[in-house]
């Protein structure tokens, strides 16, 4: 239960397609950036993703993809890279969890709220417990930091809530987790509507609302182009959400403050400030992308460390079900 030697961090994506600029500015990014200073576990969460209807197959593909986007972002082969459902331990200690966790908690989740919308009724009960089953990824670590975007700051309050309720009954079961949320990228906003957050279910809607992570530079000249702008003849601050959100764009990408933007972009049309936007995340994007089809071209390489990784930290996340199982009086 203690930490020894680097804090641990545990962050994790969902497998369902279209990895867009929001997750890797928001989360991947920075996983790469600090890669060095933790002892990281970075997860495919296939579990989490199946509380939507998924194509199998899609399924399957999308999990794939997403290890080797991670890779080819920068994640170093040794970091243990591993997807959910390889480890049991997630699911039955999330079920131990769904037990102590009043549903008032859960009701309150913004996420459940916007991803249920009208349709709550219909909805799975998988969705509604989500956050438990994410709480049980992160506690079964001993998890220090997780970093994520903004939209995930409530989950982790959540696991910090019930890690705290059950370490308070039963003694120290728990690492309580902190969020580790960046001051740029944590919350990058549609194209299309700069009021609504960039994110995968927008994008199946409408084609300029996400740059994904593998569309081709004329894609995302093409987005950039039709991006939502202000009624300005120029740049001018303070700038609208449209104006703003690109600029938060160029800024994350380009490690720049407020001010020095303000400065470069102040009187510079719609025009060259899109042409910044896109020059800057195509030369990101571009050699992540290479690096991704060669990575795709070896799945069963793929597939064996995906492997490897599951059987290492199995008996980490035992360590801590056991405790816990122990705990409640079910061994
Ligand atoms: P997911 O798959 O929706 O998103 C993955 C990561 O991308 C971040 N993100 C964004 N960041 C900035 N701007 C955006 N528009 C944007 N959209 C998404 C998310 O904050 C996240 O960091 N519940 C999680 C997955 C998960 C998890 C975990 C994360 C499951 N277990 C344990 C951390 C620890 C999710 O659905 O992320």
């Amino acid at each position: 239960m203690q930490t020894i030697g680097k804090p641990r961090v545990f962050s994790g994506i969902q497998p369902s397609g279209g990895l867009h600029l929001g997750n890797y500015l928001g989360a991947i990014r920075n996983w790469v950036r600090n890669q060095d200073k933790y002892d990281n576990i970075f997860c495919i969460v296939d579990l989490h993703t199946i509380t939507v209807a998924q194509d199998p197959a899609a399924l399957r593909e999308n999990t794939l993809d997403l290890a080797a986007v991670y890779l080819a972002s920068g994640i170093k082969r040794e970091q243990a890279m591993f997807v959910q459902s390889h480890i049991p331990a997630h699911a039955e200690l999330a079920w131990i969890l769904e037990c102590f966790i009043p549903m008032g908690w859960l009701e309150r989740m913004t996420q459940f709220k916007e991803k249920s919308g009208r349709e709550r009724e219909r909805s799975s009960t998988g969705l509604f417990a989500y956050p438990a089953l994410m709480a049980a990824d992160i506690l079964l670590y001993d998890t220090n930091f997780v970093p994520v975007g903004e939209d995930q700051r409530q989950h982790i309050e959540l696991t910090r809530d019930i890690g705290q309720r059950m370490n308070q009954r039963f003694g120290e079961l728990f690492v309580l987790p902190e969020a580790m949320i960046q001051a740029a990228g944590a919350r990058i906003m549609g194209l299309d509507d700069p009021e609504k957050k960039m994110s995968k279910s927008l994008a199946a809607d409408a084609t300029g609302h996400a740059i994904f992570m593998l569309d081709s530079p004329d894609v995302i000249r093409k987005k950039v182009a039709r991006a939502q702008t202000d009624a300005q003849p120029e740049v001018r601050f303070p700038a609208g959400p449209g104006v703003t959100n690109l600029l938060e764009i160029y800024r994350t990408i380009q490690d720049k403050d407020w001010a020095t933007v303000e400065k470069e972009f102040a009187g510079k049309s719609y025009s060259v400030l899109k042409t910044a936007v896109a020059d800057t995340v195509i030369e990101t994007l571009t050699p992540i992308q290479e690096r991704y089809r060669q990575i795709r071209s070896d799945d069963g390489a793929l597939m064996q460390q995906l492997r490897g990784a599951a059987e290492r930290l199995t008996p980490i996340a035992n360590t801590t079900l056991y405790r816990v199982q122990e705990a409640v009086g079910l061994r």
